[in-house]
């Protein structure tokens, strides 16, 4: 099997992340919950973890990054915990449904209105619609840092300038990107950044958090366990236990912090540049096979290893079944939970194929999926 579903989850973990976790399910005790040595050593490990990511990701309080189980459970955190009751929201075509149903349950149950900034033909925003689209009950914008269909990669200096500049807060869904697109919260002017363990950061399924701003006011989305001022009947008000009732997936977390520190050493531009070259290799051969239409802008700089495309009119469920089954490639295809970005380029009906490639891939991986596709191609 030639994996190329990157995008989706990565299937190829360093060995590293495997001994961790198997060695947490050995050992582990539950962190903040005791005072004997597997209990300390669980909560040494998550501290350290949480410093890394705080680190990593530029969010100035190591106490103000919290896990949850993925970017859709960070979103929900963070859209139901900020908003208030009849508040504006500015969010783009590109966004993911962990975006867009936090956001219109917002619309149908908290008298929430929405604004949405259009994409141009290659699939970016339309920049200049983040200011024209504010109003006096704007309160915050909504953003992906990449589309998970197209792989383009948003400005989001430029969005953050827009947003602080207006008093708005900038909320950013980094699902696609952490890991493998550099992210400063500071210099980007995020106030809250979602994002998941188990794709670019390529940690366990289940782990993943939010980081936040200090002086951000969050309520929180559940209560429960702390393992601290048990005696009290409301959910501690301190970061990160605000956020975190209930055990933590520390197994995870110990695969996760074993990610980090692959990354950390690896480095996460010599990550980037691998994957992009891969996908530089496939684009510039799939886009001159005749009956093959590519969706996404690849003059951009930065961008993620991804390229979504089609074949002729085929049904693009039909092409993926056709890889996996006759060329045992996997990849993704149908609408991806991004409704929007397929109405923006027109592919509703057919869908698109998605290729995505990630560290592990090779370009023996590349070579195979390029041939496949000008098989089925012709
Ligand atoms: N959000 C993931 C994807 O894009 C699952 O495939």
């Amino acid at each position: 099997m030639i994996y190329l579903d990157n995008a989706a989850t990565t299937q190829m973990k360093p060995p590293q992340v495997v001994e961790a976790v198997v060695k947490a399910l050995t050992s582990m005790g539950n962190a903040s919950r005791g005072a004997h040595e597997e209990a300390l050593q669980a909560s040494r490990m998550v501290y350290n973890t949480r410093d890394m990511l705080a680190k990593l990701f530029g969010c100035k309080r190591t106490d103000h990054v919290a896990f949850t189980c993925n970017s859709t459970e960070a979103l929900n955190i963070a859209i139901s915990g900020i908003l208030n009751r009849g508040d504006h929201v500015i969010t783009t075509h590109m966004e993911h449904n962990s975006v867009l149903r936090p956001l219109y349950r917002h619309q149908t149950e908290n008298e929430g209105s929405l604004s949405f900034v259009r994409c141009d033909e290659f699939g970016s925003p339309l920049y200049e619609e983040f200011e024209t689209l504010i109003r006096p009950d704007t309160r915050a914008i909504v953003c992906t840092h990449a589309s998970n269909l197209t792989g383009n990669v948003v400005d989001l200096e430029r969005v953050g300038k827009i947003a602080h500049a207006h008093g708005l807060l900038l909320i950013v869904d980094a699902s696609q990107t952490a890991g493998v697109v550099p992210i400063d919260m500071e210099k980007m002017n995020i106030d809250i950044l979602c994002f998941t363990g188990h794709k670019g950061l390529m940690a366990p399924q289940g782990t993943g958090g939010l980081c936040l701003r200090e002086g951000i006011e969050l309520r929180p989305f559940k209560v429960g366990g702390s393992g601290v001022q048990s005696y009290c009947k409301t959910q501690p008000s301190e970061y990160p236990t605000r956020l975190e009732a209930g055990t933590l997936n520390g197994h995870g977390i110990a695969g996760l912090h074993a990610a980090l520190q692959f990354i950390n050493t690896t480095g996460i531009d010599t990550i980037a540049r691998h994957e992009h070259a891969l996908m530089d290799r496939f684009y510039q051969a799939v886009k001159e096979i005749p009956g093959v239409t590519v969706y996404g802008d690849f003059r951009l700089p930065v961008r993620t290893a991804v390229v979504t495309l089609n074949v002729r009119d085929y049904d693009s469920a039909a092409v993926a079944d056709a890889l996996v089954q006759d060329y045992g490639i996997a990849t993704r295809a149908g609408a991806h939970c991004a409704p929007l970005m397929h109405e923006s380029l027109g592919t509703t009906e057919q869908g698109a194929v998605r290729f995505s490639f990630a560290w592990f891939n090779t370009e023996a991986d590349v070579d195979a999926a390029i041939a496949a596709v000008r098989e089925i191609a012709e």
